[in-house]
């Protein structure tokens, strides 16, 4: 069963059409980009499936759960972090954190545990006795995480989690972030300035006036994007004739280049396909150096895909 099944889920405010019809389904452990400028309507899906916005029409699942017919179950499931979040400056981070523990209604005795586990997590150990309004912002940030696992949520729903941030602190979310992932948690986070999240996440979707324009796996949108990958291949000079000779003849090549050192490939084929590739090079005994698949550039994606229609 999908952790997070949305289906032509729509928002209308007074004038404005803020989400069209978005559908979109989550397995569990994916980690999903939401990208888009600002006023793309990230902040009211995430609201949405947040339970603390009622879509206009279409249907919201979490854990396969309605948000809107069951929006209590939904709540114990689910960790929302807002983009703007509340400080609550006079509390000390271990009072803060019990408090929202409370609020989940976890028991008293569990408590000191379970708060120390989330500070070990987001590494604000030593800052257990320290007052909220003492933190870095990216403490605070970090913080704010924590409190969204208490109740160890299946699902978190991060409203750009590292906006606001300096270089350093976007790492430490970041690293934290990876742990999450690790644990088997199903994340959405919204970015409108994509961070690095092309390694991290597994899927990305990118919204514009309140539609996805493309969505899916993130090779997926990628070859979607740009029609395919591109393999650089290392070859010393003097195989370079044979191996771009070998390559014309492989399935799913579309094209050979030198660039430098390398040889870059266009490739239309799938992850699956891409040993053939090398396989084919080492059959004809070319001496292969390196072989990769050029890095997923998010940036780049997010560019050609929005080019004109961002303002
Ligand atoms: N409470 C509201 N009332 C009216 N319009 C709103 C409200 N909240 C957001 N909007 C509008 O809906 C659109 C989407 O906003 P939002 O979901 O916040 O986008 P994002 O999070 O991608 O920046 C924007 O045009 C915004 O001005
Ligand atoms: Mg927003």
């Amino acid at each position: 069963m999908p952790m997070v099944e949305i289906t032509n889920l729509r928002k209308e405010y007074k004038n404005l059409v803020a989400v069209k019809g978005l559908s979109l389904t989550l397995e569990p452990g994916d980690i999903f980009g939401f990208i888009g400028p600002n006023g793309a309507g990230k902040t009211t899906t995430i609201k949405m499936l947040a339970t603390l916005l009622d879509p206009t029409s279409g249907v919201a699942r979490v854990d396969g759960i309605d948000v809107t017919e069951h929006p209590e179950e939904v709540r114990a499931r689910i960790g929302y972090m807002p983009d703007a979040f509340g400080v609550y400056d006079d509390f000390k981070v271990w009072e803060y954190l019990d408090f929202f523990a409370s609020a989940y209604r976890i028991p008293r005795p569990d408590r000191p545990a379970l708060i120390d586990d989330v500070l070990e997590l987001t590494t604000l150990t030593e800052k257990k006795e320290s007052y909220v309004e003492e933190l870095s912002r990216g403490m605070k940030q970090r913080l704010c995480l924590a409190k969204t696992l208490v109740h160890d949520p299946k699902v978190l729903l991060l409203d750009e989690p590292a906006s606001g941030l300096d270089p350093r602190a976007r790492i430490e979310i970041k690293e934290l972030l990876k742990e999450l992932k690790a644990m088997g948690k199903t994340i959405i986070i919204s970015s409108h300035i994509l961070p690095e999240l092309a390694d991290f996440c597994t899927s990305v979707g990118i919204i514009e006036r309140g539609e996805l324009i493309v969505a899916g796996p993130i090779d997926a949108v990628m070859r979607e994007v740009t029609g395919g990958r591109v393999l650089e291949i290392r070859v010393p000079p003097s195989d370079r004739p044979k191996a771009a000779e070998i390559l014309a003849g492989v399935e799913h090549v579309r094209g050979v280049k030198e660039a430098g050192d390398m040889l870059r490939v266009d490739y239309t084929g799938t992850l699956d396909d891409q040993s053939e590739v090398l396989l084919a090079l080492i059959y004809g005994s070319v001496r292969v150096q390196s072989f990769a698949e050029q890095e997923t550039d998010l940036e780049d994606i997010f560019l050609r895909v929005t080019k004109g229609l961002v303002a």
